[in-house]
């Protein structure tokens, strides 16, 4: 399975210079770019090889909702994939899951490819490998309750595994215990949806530097990278590191 990787910009950068300049260095085969709302036009008119991600969609399609951004909208505007239920949403602006399988069932209904996001905090993981498990597997069954009938595929549907503790604290997960939970969702995956090969992306401070010790491995299908998107050297790395694991099956 080709390993992907996913740029995560969160609210950066300030300047749309700076982002297409971003966008074009990161601009490789097996790479989505997720940029913050307000640039996904011009980014996506720079993108030739690289997919053009949202790092949000709203659950309807269009109506009186301030402020959100409908999956259908996005999809017209050249977005292929969508962040959903990432820990600063979840945490900063208190989304439930209830709201997120909403929001997953909207996009897949749109013909956006969903990336979800799930992750324990440090309080559960300190208890333990299956501890971190067992919150991850209710999130998940929360998270995408009832929605065979949205039709998810294992193309249309990727987990991004990110423990909260490992979010931009420099602390990354040790790759044994990421690949220990990645075959624990890609079974869930199987046994209770029919999502066969489904791919399982890591993430929590990636760095050029710890990137082939996650990418190297079978069970861990690529990346979602923050803090190290946001630097040329460092996002063309990491992409570079994963683009030999691919050759390398
Ligand atoms: P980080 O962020 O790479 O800066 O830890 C990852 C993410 O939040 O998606």
């Amino acid at each position: 399975m080709k390993k992907l990787i996913v740029a995560n910009w969160k609210l950066n950068p300030l300047r749309e210079t700076d982002a297409i300049r971003l966008a074009r260095v990161s601009d490789r085969d097996h790479t989505v770019i997720c940029p913050p709302f307000v640039f996904l036009e011009s980014v996506g008119k720079t993108l030739r090889r690289a997919k053009l991600g949202a790092q949000d969609a709203f659950w309807k399609e269009s109506g009186p909702y301030t402020g959100e951004a409908s999956p259908v909208q996005l999809k017209r505007l050249g977005v292929s994939y969508a962040l959903i239920g990432h820990s600063s949403r979840r945490t900063e602006l208190r989304e439930t899951d209830a709201m997120i399988n909403k929001k997953i069932r909207a996009a897949l209904r749109a013909g956006l490819k969903v990336i979800l996001c799930v992750g324990e905090p440090w309080n559960v993981r300190r208890k333990g490998l299956p501890a971190a498990k067992s919150f991850v597997r209710t999130q998940l069954q929360k998270d995408l309750a009832g929605i065979r009938t949205a039709k998810p595929t294992a193309r249309n549907l990727i987990v991004a595994y990110e423990p909260i503790w490992a979010i931009g604290t420099g602390r990354a997960d040790a790759p044994h215990d990421t690949i220990e939970i990645s075959k624990f969702i890609k079974n869930l995956l199987a046994a209770r949806y029919s999502l066969r090969a489904a791919k399982v992306l890591y993430g929590g401070s990636m760095t050029s530097r710890n990137a082939k010790s996650f990418v190297q491995y079978k069970e861990i299908d690529g990346a979602l990278v923050g803090g190290a998107s946001l630097k040329a050297e460092e996002i063309r790395t990491i992409i570079s590191i994963a683009t030999q694991q691919n050759g390398n099956r």
